[in-house]
């Protein structure tokens, strides 16, 4: 469920951006809340068929908006995917990196292709489009890239080995890029989703296998806010790092994901803690008093 955005319908006025991965999921709601905020918006992905449907349905909503086929993994694809945006538009000035492949499967049973395919999606892809796209930013005086990613590498997460590397890649890519590229204007940073409802994502890692609304989800459990993201969350993440209230942000992850990275399992309760802790430290008390009196 979308609410109304928070932010004035023209702060992105006159700005021009390309969204990898920009036809369903994330991006698409990353691209219609661009729009509605005054970007013209390219959207780059592989299946012809759902990018013309995504152009045709943004267009219904008065957005300025293109698709262009290509794969990430090729840089040819790229080059010509960041021209068709430039020819339309007159210009770019934001990439949004947000292509991904993903598939659970356990460390052993993963061939080398099926690693490299997601490392050549999520990594060799984001470096591909951050390349192609440098000239072009280059010339805007406000650029910024973000780079969609995830919080899985933080610590370690099952049957996600390849998407843990990739992701933990991209996040040194942010940092490095955002290093080198600061003083010719353009900003570098990531947003890191948790969880999030209604996405490609969810469905493959098993999350639509939960109930999202039961309060005893054991998803939920993991997540301190209790509550799952939407794509609107991870959209207006972009907006403010897009907008000038992030012109001092650069080589930043932003993490969204209402805390879940954070999750540890209660061991103690509450009310038991308190009264555990009181009585641990009136013992170590009665037992201070008990060695001092025999010295
Ligand atoms: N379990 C184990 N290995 C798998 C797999 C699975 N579920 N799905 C694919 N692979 C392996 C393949 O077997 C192949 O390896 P092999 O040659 O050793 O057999 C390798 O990965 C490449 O698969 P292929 O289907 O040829 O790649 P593709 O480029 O057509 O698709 C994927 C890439 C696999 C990442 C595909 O899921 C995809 O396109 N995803 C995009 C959308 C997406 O995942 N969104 C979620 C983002 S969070």
């Amino acid at each position: 469920m979308s609410i109304e955005s928070p932010f004035k319908s023209n702060i992105l006025d006159n700005q021009v951006a390309l969204v990898t991965g920009g036809s369903s999921g994330i991006g698409l709601e990353i691209c219609r809340q661009l729009g509605k905020h005054g970007c013209s918006v390219a959207m780059m992905g592989r299946r012809a068929e759902i990018l013309t449907l995504a152009e045709k349905m943004l267009t219904d909503e008065g957005i300025r908006a293109l698709s262009v086929q290509g794969d990430v993994r090729k840089p040819e694809d790229c080059i010509r995917a960041i021209k068709s945006t430039v020819e339309k538009f007159g210009g770019l000035n934001c990439l949004i990196n947000g292509a991904a492949g993903n598939f659970l499967c356990a460390a052993e049973n993963l061939s080398p292709n099926g690693f490299k395919t997601v490392l050549d999606i999520d990594t060799q892809g984001t470096f591909n489009m951050c390349r192609s796209a440098f000239s072009e930013l280059r010339k805007s005086s406000n650029a910024n890239i973000i780079n969609i990613t995830a919080t899985f590498h933080y610590a370690a997460m099952w049957y996600q080995l390849h998407v843990c590397t990739a992701k933990a890649a991209i996040d040194a890519l942010t940092r490095s890029l955002a290093l080198e590229w600061g003083e010719y204007g353009i900003r570098v940073n990531g947003i890191a989703p948790g969880p999030i409802a209604d996405t490609a994502g969810f469905s493959k890692l098993g999350g639509s296998l939960m109930d999202t609304d039961s309060s005893n989800n054991p998803l939920l459990e993991t997540i301190p806010l209790k509550r799952i993201g939407t794509k609107w969350d991870i959209a207006m993440s972009v907006l403010y790092l897009c907008s000038s209230a992030g012109q001092n942000i650069t080589g930043t992850i932003l993490v969204n994901d209402g805390g879940n990275w954070l999750h540890k399992p209660q061991i103690l309760d509450r009310e038991t803690v308190q009264s555990f802790s009181r009585s641990i430290e009136k013992k170590s008390r009665q037992e201070g008093i008990a060695t001092k009196s025999k010295l």
